[in-house]
């Protein structure tokens, strides 16, 4: 067993923007159960403080000049212990956890998130006199990649392991902002947490990190390649013996078609004839045609270019003429929002596009769709495409990274060894795209062929259970790392 401090900036249910906020949110729950002692430690947003309850003080200190205090709860549902760090100047304002509410990145997010880092460098080295301190400290994307590089220095340390949930986000600042921030000077490098003549806060967990681990084993080795590296690929070689891929898990209480309580029917592999009157509600819901017969093609989606929404607004041309429903939910930026509403306003009968943030909603698109679409031109791991699976709803996905681990395609081989389980678009391209579709509809019509792959879909296990088991192997392998490190 070891102690752990688990560090993010989301975690479902109190804040989310994507599928950090999964993984946080249920991974420390898995881990736990497998005898762990984990801590949660998050930023106290108004929306988190909404929901937590009996907070309690633990301590207080400076940062910057500002007030912070660190408070304990517990992250709902579970046993695990949530620390919050408690600064209003920086976090008690509306708008998301990194930007305001006109989608402007908030002016002082390096500020933010380095007093974040500040106090779990803190708790790390039991300055804070908590009565307890962490043997490992797991760090998650930018916003905490100061803390391994702050933390390498010291002796006696506990080790750290940094996961990239996404290298594109990589929180690059001025140097200028580099030495408001106070940090020390030698960090100042090409080789440390410089990037081309800007503070890098991932570097601080690519350079320092006892071990680096992406989120799933396709992603950890595309990484290495200039196409996927974001100009990080050379450091990620030179790091390579200690970067390793493991696979998200999902949250398997919250994402069941058996008991989900957002649904109209529930059903699971057996009762599959169910699944259709979720189809009816979301199509009544959405003001289109209610029509079983016809295929409806969900998305669920940060509005961004990562998700391949440029070959799709590429083939919409096209896809408004074929014989489907596409329901799109989804935010993030105008150009592709505004486009996406243009396209629907022309063709209700075909296209709805539900531009905005709805939990419940995304629930109900699972589960009454017939195919989830995710051309994601990377994707490190990818949830909804593990959500769809569950939910029996055949993804259409791009062959990368977490798609790539995860979605088998229908071709004959695949289908005789009852091992697909979706279908894969092997170009980011239109054409590709809609060449995928095409098979994807055509398998429709033939029902029983795809009650199959719905069944083989379904079964698949994409528990946290493997995948928490690896995680602790991991942690293992960090402490030894550590020991053998030299300061
Ligand atoms: P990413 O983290 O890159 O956004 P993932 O597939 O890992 O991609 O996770 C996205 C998560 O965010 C999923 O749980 C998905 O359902 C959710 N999500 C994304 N956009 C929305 C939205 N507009 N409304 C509700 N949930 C959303
Ligand atoms: C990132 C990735 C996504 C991954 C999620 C959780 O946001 O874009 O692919 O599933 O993190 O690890």
């Amino acid at each position: 067993m070891s102690k752990i401090l688990y560090i993010s900036s989301e975690a479902f249910p109190l804040i989310k923007t994507g599928g950090l906020a999964d993984v946080a949110g249920s991974l420390p729950i898995a881990l736990s159960k497998q005898g762990e002692e984990i801590h949660l430690l998050l930023p106290a947003y108004p929306q988190v403080m909404q929901q937590v309850e009996n907070t309690q003080q633990l301590a207080s200190s400076h940062y910057y000049g500002l007030d912070v205090s660190l408070l304990e709860t517990h992250l709902p549902n579970s046993d695990v212990p949530l620390w919050l760090v408690n600064c209003p100047a920086a976090f008690e304002r509306p708008g998301g956890p990194y930007m305001d509410s006109d989608g402007q990145p908030w002016h002082d997010n390096a500020l933010r998130f380095a007093l974040f880092c500040q106090i779990a460098v803190d708790i790390a080295l039991d300055r804070l006199k908590l009565g307890w301190q962490p043997d490992i400290v797991h760090c998650n994307d930018w916003q905490s990649g100061l803390v391994p590089a702050l933390l390498a220095s010291f002796k006696q340390r506990p080790a750290t392991l940094f996961t990239i949930h996404n290298l594109a986000y990589q929180g690059l600042f001025s140097q200028q902002t580099f030495t408001d921030l106070e940090l020390p000077g030698n960090l100042w490098q090409p080789s440390r947490l410089e990037f081309y003549d800007q503070l890098s806060f991932i570097k601080g967990g690519l350079v320092y990190a006892d071990r680096i681990n992406a989120v799933s084993p396709t992603y950890a080795r595309e990484i290495l390649l200039p196409e996927f590296g974001y100009g990080l690929n050379g450091l990620l070689q030179h790091r390579q013996a200690r970067l390793s891929g493991i696979l998200n898990g999902i949250d398997q209480t919250v994402w069941n078609p058996a008991t989900d309580p957002h649904l109209t029917a529930n059903y699971d592999s057996h009762k599959l004839a169910q699944k259709s009157k979720n189809k009816t509600a979301l199509q009544k819901q959405l003001g289109l045609p209610v029509d079983a017969r016809i295929p409806l093609v969900g998305m669920i989606s940060r509005m961004v270019e990562q998700k391949g929404l440029d070959i799709i607004l590429g083939a919409m041309a096209e896809i408004v003429n074929l014989p489907i429903q596409l329901v799109m939910l989804g935010n993030g930026e105008t150009h592709y929002e505004i486009q996406l509403v243009k396209w629907a306003n022309n063709h209700p009968d075909k296209l709805n596009v539900v531009i905005g943030y709805n939990e419940i909603l995304s629930h109900q698109i699972e589960a009454g769709s017939d195919m989830f679409l995710m051309p994601s031109t990377f994707e490190p791991c990818g949830l909804n495409q593990l959500y769809s699976l569950r939910y029996g709803t055949l993804p259409i996905v791009r062959n990368v990274g977490g798609l790539a681990d995860t979605v088998v395609d229908a071709n004959d081989l695949n289908r005789k060894s009852k091992t697909a389980n979706g279908f894969v678009i092997t170009e980011q391209s239109a054409e590709a795209l809609l060449t995928t579709l095409r098979t994807a509809l055509g398998l429709y019509q033939e029902t029983a062929a795809w009650k199959k792959l719905q069944r083989a879909a379904m079964k698949g296990d994409f528990s946290w259970q493997r995948s928490a088991g690896h995680y602790i192997k991991l942690y293992q392998q960090a402490l030894s790392d550590r020991d053998q490190a030299v300061v």
